[in-house]
């Protein structure tokens, strides 16, 4: 046999082993695969009584003490500090509970409501000395499974219907994740402004937030803009469900959205990272409709020549 060949078969064959055999055995290895289990949270137990909205409220307002942190707009109950001091004092803005009823489960929001750090998967990097900063809620008196049905039941009773896919982002995310393309940074949309002055004041209390937020949970959480891109689809969800599945031990919490609300917040990183998405799919379809027209017309021109030549 000529030699050339034999060195081809030779690298034919060592290609042909790395790529089916190595490169999916190595990626087996590197990125286990996790089966997403549909954002049921079927660790948390079930609400088992119904909640009243309007108990639920003097609970919220009151003796459940959240908007001592958290803001609610819904109900003209404005954040209690402004998100630099929030960050100085809790490591994170806590976010606004207007729409928490319509993006979260509700399992998760009692769970949540009870014990924090449990429901968000991070009780390993909390403990005693180092408490989690959303204090437990254990009772205002009455049966607590009822004051907790009953916030969950008030929580979702001033939800709107309709949440569109930045204000799901800024709800679960926005808080941790800076997304560049989408000039988000953990402070909101960055605004314009007039003077350089303002806009150096305003990048100052950016990076501010950023250290108090890097110290809270151990580094600054990478930026989003491109990471519907770097990450494939199956990847971010089962991460989402539950970040301790893909990277046991991270201190990014389980936020608890329902399978509408993933849905949603995907649909913003795919707005912000890959917006010619949309075009570059109703693209495929012309590209495909073109060759088949092309793929006829050779045909019919082929045999048009070869008829002559019979
Ligand atoms: C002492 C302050 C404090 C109190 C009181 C408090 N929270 Fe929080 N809450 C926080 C902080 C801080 C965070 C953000 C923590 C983080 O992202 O690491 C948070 C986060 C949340 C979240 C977002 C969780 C997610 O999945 O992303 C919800 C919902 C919430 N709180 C609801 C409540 C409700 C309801 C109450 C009242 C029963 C309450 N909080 C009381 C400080 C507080
Ligand atoms: C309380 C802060 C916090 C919130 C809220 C949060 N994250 Fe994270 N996230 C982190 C931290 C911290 C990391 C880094 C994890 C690590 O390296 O251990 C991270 C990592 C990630 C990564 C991994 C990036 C990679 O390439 O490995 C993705 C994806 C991600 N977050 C998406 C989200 C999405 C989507 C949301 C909203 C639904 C969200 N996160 C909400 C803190 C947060």
């Amino acid at each position: 046999m000529n030699k050339e060949i034999k060195i081809l078969i030779v690298v034919i064959v060592f290609t042909l082993i790395t790529y089916f055999g190595v490169e999916p055995f190595a990626h087996s290895q590197m990125h286990k695969h996790v089966e997403g289990k549909g954002f049921a949270y079927k660790d948390l137990p079930e609400l088992k009584v119904k909640g009243d909205p309007a108990k639920g409220k003097e609970l919220v307002m009151g003796a459940g003490a959240c908007t001592g942190c958290h803001g609610i707009k819904a109900a003209d109950a404005p954040a209690p500090m402004d998100a630099s001091t929030a960050a100085a004092t809790y490591g994170v803005n806590p976010p606004d509970l207007s729409i928490v009823g319509a993006l979260l489960d509700e399992k998760f929001l009692a769970d949540l409501i009870k014990n924090p750090a449990h429901a968000l998967k991070v009780e390993h990097k909390f403990s005693e000395s180092k408490p989690y900063p959303m204090s437990s809620f254990a009772g205002a008196g009455g049966d607590l499974e009822q004051e907790v049905a009953d916030m969950v039941a008030y929580l979702k009773s001033i939800a709107p219907k309709e949440v569109t896919p930045k204000e799901a982002y800024d709800m679960a995310c926005g808080r941790c994740h800076a997304m560049r393309y989408a000039k988000w940074t953990q402070l909101g949309e960055t605004p314009k402004f007039k003077y350089k002055k303002d806009e150096l004041a305003y990048k100052l209390k950016v990076v501010e937030y950023q250290d108090h937020l890097a110290k809270y949970i151990g580094k600054l959480p990478p930026d989003l803009s491109i990471i519907i891109r770097a990450r494939s689809e199956d990847f971010l969800e089962t991460f989402v469900e539950d970040p301790q599945s893909q990277l046991h031990g991270t201190a990014m919490p389980r936020v608890g959205l329902t399978a509408e609300g993933y849905e949603k917040v995907r649909q913003h990183l795919e707005d912000v990272g890959d917006p010619s998405k949309p075009a570059r799919e109703s693209l495929g379809w012309k590209v495909i409709l073109y060759f088949v027209i092309f793929t006829i017309i050779a045909y019919l021109w082929k045999q048009k020549i070869w008829s002559k030549l019979h």
